[in-house]
């Protein structure tokens, strides 16, 4: 008998509604959806308060998180940024034996429609669940953006990479789904749905087409797992239907390793989008490409609200000392201005950071200077 060890509750719902086989009826009714193009995926709905803002949830993390969090705020306050920060405590609460984020954190976020999140420590192999995977499944959070671009100043192997990656976040390799068969073999099921697999090639195109690219490329392993890569990759070829202006190709998950790695430049003019655990791995190789994930900004993007984050974690080694570079967190609050529409403030500040690390004078440890987070970010405020 299988013993069910775990299986997270919108996988298993997953599970359950993903098995039958769709009628004619349903078949149809998914592809008048393909063809609906009024549904933009993600859009932010947000509200400006009565100052004038737009409220955003404040996740300021452990660790470093705090001190890059201030720079943030700091930076986007000489910047006059139409944004009202709130913070919010996510610090976990057990809900029926399952670790849950507290309600006012969740009235918080679906409030406001957006959060800014710094990192938050996972214990080791004991305590709550990653906090991390929690606010993705609390949120449907169905898709990763990373964006991976060379920054001028900091010297790597490569210069002028700028890869776009979107990693499906809520399903396939880490639904949670795994069985003890017998003592000694056990089994993790990956779990692909047309559902998520069409929400979130639908927002690799939408993204595409806003960002001015006009080649999405599917990552896979379709040779090997036939049906589940497979039915991402037929999904690609159906949603593609509905973006004459985007050419769709696909790639093999260890192929893409190997030209990355050999020359990541032709990939400049794509959009990467992949089943999760693809994702997971190609996206901190891609980071590894310009400089670490220090510098590396993500969105985690879902129909109703958006979580952005710097990639690293909560450095603990050198929390509270003024040493963190703030970098990451504040490259992924601009892809959470661009997101709001904000692009105005988001070309300017990221214009100062630019030029700030171009410059190299006033740089944190990690990228070779001597700098506090306060100064560093100082910097960029004289530049704005
Ligand atoms: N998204 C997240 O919230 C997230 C991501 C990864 C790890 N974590 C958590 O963070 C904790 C520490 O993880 P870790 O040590 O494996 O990884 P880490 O990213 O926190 O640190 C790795 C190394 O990079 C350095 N570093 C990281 N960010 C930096 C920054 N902004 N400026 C300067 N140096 C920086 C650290 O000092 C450390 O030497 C763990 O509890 C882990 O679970 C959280």
């Amino acid at each position: 008998m299988l013993a069910v060890r775990s299986i997270a509750a919108p996988a298993r719902r997953q599970l359950f509604t993903a098995a039958p086989r769709l009628s004619l009826a349903q078949t149809q009714m998914q592809s008048r959806r393909w063809n609906s193009q009024d549904s933009k995926v993600a859009k932010y709905n947000g509200i400006k308060d009565s100052n004038g803002n737009y409220p955003v949830s404040l996740i300021e993390g452990d660790g470093i998180g705090p001190e890059i969090s201030q720079a943030v705020k700091d930076i986007f306050a000489a910047a006059k940024a139409p944004v009202s920060w709130e913070p919010i405590d996510v610090t976990p609460i057990l809900k029926d034996g399952r670790t849950a984020i507290p309600d006012a954190a969740i009235e918080s976020i679906e409030r406001n429609k957006v959060a800014l999140k710094g990192p938050l420590a996972t214990p080791v192999g004991k305590g709550h669940v990653s906090l991390n995977l929690t606010l993705r499944r609390t949120f449907n959070l169905f898709a990763n953006l990373r964006p991976c671009r060379s920054v001028a100043g900091y010297k790597t192997p490569y210069d002028g990479v700028d890869t776009v990656l979107i990693r499906e976040n809520t399903e396939g390799e880490y639904s949670g789904i795994e069985h003890t068969v017998v003592d000694g073999v056990v089994q993790s099921i990956k779990l692909i749905t047309r559902e998520a697999s069409e929400r979130v090639l639908r927002f690799a195109f939408q993204h595409a087409q806003a960002i001015g690219r006009t080649k999405v490329r599917v990552v896979h392993k379709a040779t090997i797992m036939k049906l589940s890569d497979g039915l991402f990759l037929s999904t690609a070829h159906d949603v593609a239907k509905e973006f004459p202006g985007i050419e769709l190709d696909s790639e093999l998950l260890d192929n893409t390793c190997l030209k990355m790695t050999t020359d990541p430049l032709p990939y400049n003019d794509k959009v990467l989008v992949m089943p999760n655990l693809y994702g997971d791995i190609l996206s901190d190789m891609c980071a590894g490409l310009i400089g670490g994930l220090g510098l590396t900004p993500s969105g985690n993007i879902g129909d109703e609200c958006s979580i952005f984050e710097a990639v690293h974690g909560s450095a603990p080694d050198i929390a509270g000392k003024g040493l963190a570079n703030p970098t990451a967190l504040l490259l992924s609050s601009m892809m959470m201005l661009r997101h709001m529409s904000l692009n105005e403030y988001a070309d300017r500040i990221e214009k100062a950071a630019f030029a700030t690390l171009a410059e190299g004078k006033m740089l944190t440890g990690d990228l070779g200077g001597k700098a506090k987070t306060h100064e560093f970010a100082g910097a960029i405020i004289d530049k704005l």
